[in-house]
């Protein structure tokens, strides 16, 4: 939260007056503006309740660490790429286990949330290009668990589609690989709907950078659809990829993001015996003392993807070829905390929702101005 005081202020305190937070995004400005400590907005009895809880869901995080074998592993701010791939290297067989766990099966309804907003959009596609299906690409697919809750509502809503689920990691691309026949007998048709599982880095889709054999890449304006799910937060060049994702995108193509967010207290959410109340200091301590380093960098190899979700909108291109700036209409923003085990309000999630568009160079240069402040941001959470 540091790395947030900077960034809509230049050196001015969160609460300070003459906080510059024009043109930043409302959830960014919403956090500035919340800078005080936890255990500030309490009082001491409740303090302590809380202390406890924290004890107990670190317990709860450890007893994940030892049961998936990284117990041992270091906690990173920002992790590079090997240690992301040693960790998923290492829990590929056990993921799906582990991540309905870790979510209390949540996963399931984040992924078919997903498909349900892009299953209208690529139908609409398809009637106005009926000469191929849309391409749908998943990123950082992993098992492939997100594409296969994304088929079951294809065929419920007779979607057309072909999907392509991409992952760096090879063990984690196995496992897609082994479900595949089920998924192709359960969900698919071949003249309707086709999935197929590549490895792929996902801040290199176009392979500017890399041409390796067993990679695949992209061609610019190629794909209508790109999803990713619990997918950003280990990517070492976030930005990268969402400039990527922009050139494979079609002109009006559509993006969809869902991962975990930092509790915004205005939002914040009620637990089962006590519908009446919330208790943003119990979400933000769990956030800051257990979610982030304790699941997200020690269990997943991950970092907070907060303020990367929020650059989103703000990422640009310059098309040569078109000599056209483009960038990302957001059509929605959700932010909002789900029940975890026994109905614990501590899983603050996000879903984005934006389109590839034409912008002018006025707009391209204002949306510079504010990605390179969020950038700044970014570089000093690490
Ligand atoms: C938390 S898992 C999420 C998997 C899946 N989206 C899901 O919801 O179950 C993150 C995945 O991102 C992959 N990944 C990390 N860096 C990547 C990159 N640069 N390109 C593609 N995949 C990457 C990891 O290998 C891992 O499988």
């Amino acid at each position: 939260m540091e790395a947030m005081n900077q960034v809509g202020n230049g050196g001015v305190g969160g609460n300070a007056p003459g906080l510059q937070c024009d043109g930043l995004p409302v959830p960014i400005v919403a956090l500035l503006r919340n800078q005080r400590p936890w255990w500030q907005t309490v009082s001491p009895a409740e303090s302590f309740v809380i202390r406890i809880a924290l004890i107990v869901m670190r317990l709860a995080a450890t007893w994940l660490q030892l049961r998936l074998g990284t117990w041992h592993c270091k906690s990173s701010i920002a992790p590079s790429q090997s240690s992301v791939d040693a960790t998923y290297t290492k829990i590929a067989p056990r993921y799906r286990r582990a991540h309905t766990l870790a979510t209390n099966g949540r996963d399931v309804w984040w992924r078919r949330e997903v498909a349900w907003e892009v299953a209208p959009f690529l139908k609409r596609w398809f009637k106005e290009h009926p000469m191929s299906r849309p391409v749908l690409l998943d990123l950082c697919t992993g098992t492939g668990l997100s594409l296969a809750e994304m088929l079951r509502i294809f065929a419920f809503e007779d979607v057309s589609v072909k999907a392509i689920g991409i992952d760096i990691n090879e063990a984690m691309l196995q496992e897609a690989r082994s479900s595949l026949d089920a998924y192709r007998r359960d969900w698919c048709l071949d003249s309707q709907r086709t999935v197929e599982f590549a490895r792929a880095d996902a801040s290199d889709l176009l392979g500017r950078r890399t041409r390796l054999a067993d990679f695949r890449y992209f061609e610019p304006r190629s794909v209508a659809c790109i999803t990713s799910i619990c997918g950003i937060g280990g990517l070492t060049e976030p930005i990268e990829s969402f400039r990527q994702q922009l050139e494979v995108l079609e002109d009006e193509g559509m993006v969809v993001v869902v991962d975990m967010h930092r509790p915004i207290p205005d939002l914040a959410s009620t637990w089962p015996p006590f519908h009446r109340r919330t208790w943003p200091a119990f979400e933000q301590a769990a956030w800051e003392e257990v979610t982030v380093p304790h699941v997200l960098q020690k269990l997943w190899a991950w970092r907070d993807p907060t303020l990367m979700l929020h650059a989103i909108p703000f990422v640009t291109i310059f098309g040569d070829s078109s000599g056209h700036h483009y960038g990302f209409r957001l059509l929605s923003r959700q932010i909002r905390t789900e029940p975890w085990w026994f109905g614990l309000p501590v899983m603050s999630m996000a879903k984005i929702v934006a389109q590839k568009t034409r912008i002018t160079l006025d707009e391209a240069r204002l949306r510079k101005e504010t990605l390179r402040r969020i950038q700044g941001a970014l570089r000093e959470d690490g």
